[in-house]
């Protein structure tokens, strides 16, 4: 685990841009921290790094939302919002589980804390945590 602290929304969104240009398809990364911890920032910050030119907004009411890639080796990015999935098999219902096997998909989950019993066991944990003011350590290898 490497401990980065951020200082404001950019410095989070720049490191999950440089962060994003690391990550091949086939890669879960699991988002955890409370709330406002910055999990959708990082997750727009992943999506510039990849060269999305949508606005990513979280997906907490649809759960899921697939983005298709232009450019590089990762095709697809999504992005699932475990907030209001009170179960895993719910994650399953809505046939997330078939993108998590894709080898050229990026997909990255808010709330993965919630759903570890379905997620397999290559996913990466990305941990925010809030330290003061608009200070954050990121938690990622
Ligand atoms: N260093 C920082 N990194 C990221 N966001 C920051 C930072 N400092 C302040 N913020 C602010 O914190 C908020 C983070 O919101 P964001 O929606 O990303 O949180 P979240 O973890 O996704 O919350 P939720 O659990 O509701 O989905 C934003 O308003 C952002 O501007
Ligand atoms: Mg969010």
């Amino acid at each position: 685990m490497t401990h980065i602290v951020t200082h404001s929304e950019k410095e989070t969104l720049a490191l999950a841009k440089k962060y994003a240009k690391t990550l091949r398809g086939g890669t879960i990364l699991g988002l955890i921290g409370n709330l406002g911890a910055g999990k959708t920032v990082f997750i727009k910050g992943l999506a510039s790094g990849l060269g999305l030119k949508k606005n990513i907004t979280s997906p907490t009411f649809v759960i899921m939302k697939v983005y298709p890639v232009k450019k590089g080796k990762v095709k697809n990015f999504v992005h699932i919002d475990a907030y209001r999935i009170k179960e895993g098999r719910d994650l399953i219902a809505i046939g997330a589980q078939e993108y998590l096997n894709w080898p050229d998909t990026l997909t990255v989950i808010e709330w993965a804390d919630r759903i570890k019993k379905v997620l397999p066991e290559k996913i990466r944990f990305i941990k925010i945590k809030i330290l003061a003011g608009e200070k954050r350590k990121i938690s990622l290898n």
